[in-house]
């Protein structure tokens, strides 16, 4: 399966999703690195890895031009699944409709808590002792929809934000590839990295 991953900044996740199809025996491959902003830094690290890259800029231009263009550049790549990497942009429910069931997304927290923006703060001030990251398919409805797969860290007493946004990512760098893994190759169901 052809996969083309969307980022909007560093693309920590996207670079071991695409090592993690390079490797040996992977039932996808990567064939486009798109980012809505020319500066992300990924784009730099897919180009060094031999894949594709493209930006779409998504400013000063109507949404619907936006995802048109970012659509036809996804399709000229072959792109049969697409793989939201820290790609901050809301996408419409045209645009989720044109790729139905084919979109996957990584979210920074254990869904269905804390959906949006600022989930380390929030598990943080939650009171919870754990937090962690989910990947799941994109519907319309915003980080809503069915769960893949989940990886959990703990919470500690001195934690910041920071501090658990950085004990949060390698286990969003484990969680990711083993999640598109499992996809591309029709595989569905929940599991869990403890
Ligand atoms: C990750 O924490 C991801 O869960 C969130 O944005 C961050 C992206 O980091 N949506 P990177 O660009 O993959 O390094």
């Amino acid at each position: 399966r052809a996969v083309a991953i969307l980022i909007s900044g560093t693309g920590s996740n996207m670079l071991r999703l695409v090592e993690s199809m390079q490797g040996a025996d992977h039932p996808a491959r990567p064939v486009l690195v798109l980012s809505n902003r020319p500066e992300a830094k990924g784009l730099k690290h897919a180009a060094a890895l031999g894949v594709p890259t493209a930006v779409v800029d998504h400013r000063g231009r109507p949404k619907p031009e936006f995802e048109a263009e970012m659509d036809a550049a996804l399709r000229d790549a072959g792109a049969e699944i697409l793989c939201l990497a820290g790609f901050m942009r809301v996408l419409s429910a045209d645009f989720i409709a044109r790729w139905e069931g084919r979109i996957l997304n990584i979210h920074p927290s254990l869904l269905p808590l804390f959906k949006g923006l600022d989930t380390h703060a929030r598990a943080i001030a939650s009171g919870m002792a754990v937090h962690g990251a989910t990947v799941h398919e994109v519907i319309a409805d915003l980080d809503a929809g069915p769960i893949l797969g989940q990886a959990v860290v703990p919470i500690l007493p001195d934690d910041t934000p920071d501090t658990l946004a950085a004990r949060l990512l390698p286990a969003e760098h484990r969680l990711y590839p083993e999640a598109l893994r499992r996809f591309a190759a029709g595989n569905r169901a929940r599991f869990a990295l403890l």
